[in-house]
């Protein structure tokens, strides 16, 4: 029977997080799929949880014609069907009085007059002083003209410590190379203050994530073997079992390397391998992420098939049916080149890492939905129990399981029950579910709020925007200089090419099986 969480009158009241503040949130490309899916549940969720600022609006603006009652609607549907928590009757009417909906096309300077007159109605029907946060759910083709209108129709308060506050959100993908994400920065910066700046990578706000710190440095247990003294090796699996789905407009451009690894699992990496940050302040804590990428060893031509592998799924089965190939999906183009899965072995050039491989690997059309972290341990000498050549003993894993069970297990051998002295490994096993009787807020909702309060630590700087780039562009620019029309297959429903598995076992080592 799990532990169950009982609140201690003695540590309830530790917080370290600031309060969201008053606002206006200001939905760019408010009447589409990211807003119906994940913001309007999110920020429903955290109504009915009381953890909205007191005051507080949103603002849908889009092209779509629809007027308040009709976007309200729209808003209850996104909630019905996609909410972590049902739709309560009772506190919707109350919650939707404060859904508002503005139509315009984002490039008419006139539409931003008309945002600056809703949002003064708003602000005072609310009693909202003037606060507001931006978030650009649109194309990446967009974010100029509605950064540059913005700023041109005065909706950009300094950051002066009177005035009230304008943050922006912005969505990945930022850019598709360096340059690109440069010019992106560039033009943010040149509109808003980098403290204005939330970049989102959702990743950071899933739960396990952000336990990866409090498991690290609110334990006394782990940091002391955190380094490359006791750890073999680390494992990041990111698995998702669905394909393309009706995104091959973006993919097919885009492709596992910069849709999943230059944010979210770089991210994820810099998390597991950061130091001590001293204090629980953004910056401090981004500094110390970054120190992680500047520390990351570049792929080479010399080291490139060593470390890198792609493919694609080709035809195979899905929850047991018949799933076509990555190249017969919709709006794909036939002789695509584009990687659905990628496994690499990195290496983080500092003190503490030295020498221990990081393996990564991500893919769509995999067997399931899984992602986790594991950090194996070094197996203990050959000695004693670990004196059998052909059975050698399973070493320590501390494995973080992200989604789509959230919890963490450690691997650990005991002895069987019995007059033999047989050793087995167990785990011991931690579920959120299980411990905490209830499901964790989605990203979204903690992301969300951390703007309304101010706080960006799981948000990305700019330059970490940027080192992540200028890795991943070395992998990138050694794909393109290699001319062929062929990339390896793995059959969808699978868990990869045959070239991810020689990438690990080559080192003696083996994905784990999840
Ligand atoms: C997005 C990617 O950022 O993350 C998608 O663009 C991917 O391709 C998704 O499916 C995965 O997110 P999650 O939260 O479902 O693991």
């Amino acid at each position: 029977m799990p532990e169950q969480y009982t609140e201690n009158p003695l540590t309830a009241g530790i917080n370290i997080k600031h309060a969201p503040q008053p606002c206006t949130l200001v939905i760019f490309g408010g009447g589409g799929d990211l807003t119906r899916r994940k913001l309007l549940p999110a920020i429903y969720n955290q109504g009915l949880e009381g953890e909205l600022p007191a005051n507080f609006a949103v603002l849908g603006f889009a092209i779509e014609a629809m007027d308040d009652e009709e976007y309200r609607k729209f808003a209850r549907k996104g909630v019905e069907e996609f909410s972590r928590q049902p739709l309560d009757a009772n506190y919707w009417p109350g919650f939707e009085r404060c859904l508002h909906y503005l139509q315009g096309s984002f490039d008419n300077p006139d539409i931003y007059n008309k945002l600056k007159e809703r949002l003064a109605e708003i602000e005072g029907n609310f009693g909202i002083p003037g606060n507001r946060v931006f978030y650009l759910a649109i194309p990446p083709a967009l974010i100029e003209t509605c950064v540059c209108q913005l700023k041109a129709a005065g909706l950009v308060m300094p950051v002066d410590g009177n005035s009230p506050f304008s943050r922006i959100i912005v969505e990945k993908p930022i850019g598709k190379d360096l340059e690109s994400a440069r010019k992106v920065n560039a033009t943010l910066s040149d509109n808003f203050d980098e403290q204005q700046i939330y970049r989102i990578d959702h990743y950071l706000g899933k739960e396990t994530v952000q336990n990866i710190l409090a498991m690290r440095f609110a334990n006394s247990i782990f940091e002391p073997l955190w380094n490359s003294k006791y750890i073999d090796h680390v494992q990041i699996t990111v698995a998702e079992a669905e394909g393309v789905g009706t995104r091959a407009g973006y993919y097919d451009k885009a492709g596992a390397l910069r849709d999943m690894i230059q944010n979210h699992i770089l991210q994820l990496l810099t998390l597991i391998a950061m130091e001590p940050p001293w204090i629980m302040d953004a910056d401090v804590i981004r500094d110390h992420r970054q120190d992680i990428l500047n520390c990351l060893r570049p792929i080479t031509a010399e080291n490139f098939d060593q470390h890198v592998v792609r493919a694609q799924y080709g035809p195979g089965f899905h929850h047991g049916e018949d799933v076509p190939g990555y190249r017969r999906e919709n709006g794909v183009a036939q002789d695509s080149i584009t990687e659905t899965f990628v496994a690499l072995k990195m290496f983080i050039d500092n003190w503490r890492w030295s020498g221990v491989p990081f393996y990564i690997r991500t893919g769509k059309r995999m067997p399931k939905r899984a992602s986790e972290i594991a950090i194996q341990f070094k197996s203990v000498p050959p000695i004693l129990f670990n004196t059998s050549h052909d059975v050698p003993l399973e070493p320590n894993v501390l494995a973080l399981s992200i989604q789509p069970n959230e919890g963490l297990s450690l691997r650990i051998a005991t002895k069987l029950p019995g007059v033999k002295l047989k050793i087995f490994p167990v785990k011991m096993d931690f579920r959120y579910g299980a411990t905490f009787g209830e499901q964790s807020p989605e990203a979204y909702e903690r992301l969300l709020l951390d703007v309304m309060a101010g706080d960006a630590t799981l948000f990305m700087r700019r330059d970490s925007v940027e080192s992540s780039w200028a890795w991943i562009d070395n992998i990138l620019n050694l794909w393109s200089s290699n001319r062929t029309r062929w990339i390896p297959e793995y059959a969808a429903g699978t868990w990869g090419p045959i070239e991810a598995d020689r990438l690990i076992e080559s080192d003696n080592r083996q994905w784990r099986m999840l």
